[in-house]
């Protein structure tokens, strides 16, 4: 048995048997959860101004992880219109903050819709509109009991730097487009986002402080919880 920190190459052979390789289960377990009207809205204000957010499988991830961890602070890079940050939400205790950074004041006003048509009391999140690189460091150590990222790609390598150090031990890390747009397993794509993105996976699962998982979610959400 392989052990933490040892890194799989993926086979074609002997995993094969009990690969999900078709596009129907694939889709069944995307959709195993339906979303609500609110979830809905925010999908609709992001097509709007252009953005793509988390596909409803990784949003119900992010739900049970932020449920799981039982999280009560919570940090996201990339508000977008507020799907994911909903989702983040429900899944907190009830009395759990959610720090949200974004560039776009614009996408962080559409996402403040979002939040307060589903019920959420405004003192459960905090928007601040900048550069994730900027606003990150300025966070508190070990704080947080969740840290997701869905912002600009080619930065998840420094994101992921200060997630290890914004999250408390137990507390998870997740990074959306994991896989983005089948480009990571395909080895003859090499742009700046796919080459950083298999850095990062490269590093979370050598890495022996940490747990790991990727899910074939979406565009592929990775998650890590940092073994306390
Ligand atoms: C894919 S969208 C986020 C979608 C959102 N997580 C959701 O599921 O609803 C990415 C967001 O990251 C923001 N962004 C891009 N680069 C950024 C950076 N360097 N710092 C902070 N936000 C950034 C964009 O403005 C955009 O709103």
């Amino acid at each position: 048995m392989p052990g933490r920190g040892t890194r799989l190459e993926p086979t074609t052979s002997s995993t094969e048997e009990h690969t999900i390789t078709s596009a129907a289960s694939l889709a069944y377990a995307e959709d195993f959860l339906s979303e609500d009207d609110h979830l809905a809205a925010g999908r609709r204000r992001a097509e709007e101004v252009g953005i793509v957010p988390v596909s409803t499988g990784a949003g119900a991830a992010l739900q049970f992880l932020a449920g799981a961890v039982q999280a009560r602070n919570v940090v996201e890079v990339g508000t977008g219109t507020g799907v994911s940050g909903l989702a983040l939400l429900r899944g907190m205790q009830p009395d759990g903050v959610l720090t949200s950074v974004d560039l776009e004041a614009e996408h962080q006003r559409l996402a403040r819709q979002t939040f307060s048509e589903a019920g959420i009391a405004p003192q459960r999140f905090r928007l601040i509109a900048g550069s994730a690189l900027d606003v990150m460091p300025r966070l508190t150590d070990a704080a947080y009991d969740l840290v997701f990222v869905d912002g600009e790609k080619v930065e998840y390598g420094e994101y992921f730097d200060q997630a290890l150090r914004l999250v408390r031990p137990g507390g998870v890390m997740v990074f959306d487009n994991a896989l983005w747009h089948d480009r990571v397993a395909d080895p003859s794509q090499r742009d700046p986002e796919t080459a950083a993105i298999r850095a990062l996976l490269a590093s979370v699962s050598t890495d022996d402080r940490l747990r790991s998982l990727l899910l074939p979610l979406g565009d592929g959400l990775l998650a890590a919880q940092l073994i306390g």
